[in-house]
């Protein structure tokens, strides 16, 4: 059976798009591969977090991956740090990565462009991401097109350590959803639909209850054409929404279309916001259900503990590979 390994940063209340980009692939692959499914909270830390925060989202995000279907006997769900190897594996991945191709990474130049002070970790997030998926030998990482050059970057350091030192990790392909590998801001259509986005009106969460979805939907900003059309270029805002409706209600885009030719915008956003409210119902239900019970930290100890085992293993192949420690009998 082939290995998936993809990860989430609790960073703030999960949105629309990490559910139409990650989850939502997750939990339709999660019976054919060999899964694993973390919470990448070192990966959050490299902007300043507030502990008690981060550690409420932690946990929140583990009652989310649950809520909308990963079921925890098929896939091992657990936590960053609670698997040292990760952040082992990083620092040998930092050392064999150049700062100028970190530099370059578009997300790095986003986060950092106009602040005085900038973690390294910022930098070096990448080298990280990429320690978490060469460790579990990853075939196939099912992410959002926003993660597509760490992707690439991560393929160029597993290609490198392998003919520097031993062939020793599997190249992981990237997956990324035909429809929605890319979810826009319902406020900026030409800008992806973001946790940290400091404009609430522009993003769905995945726990916003019925009103405010209504609200923001009925307030995401279209055209004044008034034609259901899907053309992200001259429509992005319309094309944005279009997605969303089609993957929620499984519905090809064509379809829709069709259906509210001649219709206008008012019908099409009263429709798509409730479409948004029955596809979310189910899942805030399970989601509070879970973060009152303990079942959610029984699960992460076992997820923790499954993935140290596998972990370990390469991450003593690493550091053989490059020397480091006595050589184990
Ligand atoms: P993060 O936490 O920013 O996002 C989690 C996942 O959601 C996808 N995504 C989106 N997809 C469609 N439309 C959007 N607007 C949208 N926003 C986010 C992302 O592409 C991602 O799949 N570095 C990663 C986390 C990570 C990881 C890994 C992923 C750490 N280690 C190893 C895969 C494998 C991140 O910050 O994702």
């Amino acid at each position: 059976m082939k290995t998936i390994f993809s990860g989430i940063q609790p960073s703030g209340t999960i949105t629309l798009g990490n559910y139409i980009g990650a989850m939502k692939q997750f939990t339709e692959l999660q019976h054919e591969y060999n899964c694993y499914f973390c919470i990448v909270d070192q990966h959050a830390i490299t902007v300043p977090q507030d502990r008690l925060v981060l550690r409420k989202n932690t946990r929140g995000l583990a009652a989310l991956y649950l809520a909308v279907g990963i079921d925890p006997n098929a896939a091992t769900l657990f936590i960053q740090s609670e698997v040292p190897a990760h952040a082992q594996a990083a620092w040998m991945m930092q050392c064999i990565s150049y700062i100028g191709e970190l530099e370059r990474m578009t997300q790095f130049k986003d986060k950092s462009a106009g602040k005085d002070t900038i973690s390294a970790g910022l930098l070096t997030y990448p080298p990280l991401m990429a320690a978490d998926i060469l460790l579990y030998n990853t075939d196939l990482v099912p992410v959002g097109e926003d993660q597509k050059q760490h992707l690439e970057l991560t393929r160029d350091l597993a290609e490198r350590f392998n003919k520097k030192y031993n062939d020793i990790f599997t190249i992981p392909e990237i997956r990324l959803p035909k429809v929605g590998a890319r979810i826009m801001s319902l406020q900026t259509p030409t800008k992806k639909m973001s946790k940290s986005d400091p404009n609430p009106k522009g993003v769905i969460t995945l726990l916003d209850d019925p009103k405010q979805i209504e609200k923001k939907i009925k307030s995401a900003i279209t055209d004044s054409e008034g034609i259901v059309k899907y053309d992200v270029n001259h429509k992005p805002g319309i094309s944005n929404l279009l997605s969303i409706y089609s993957i929620l209600s499984n519905t090809p885009i064509e379809d829709l279309e069709k259906q509210y030719e001649g219709k206008g915008y008012g019908q099409f956003k009263t429709d798509l916001a409730d479409v948004v409210v029955q596809a979310l119902a189910p899942i805030q239900t399970k989601y509070y259900d879970l973060m009152e019970s303990s079942k959610l930290d029984d699960i992460l100890d076992e997820g923790a503990e499954k993935a140290a085992k596998v972990a370990n293993k390469m991450l003593k192949k690493m550091e053989n590979a490059m020397g480091l420690g006595r050589k184990r009998r």
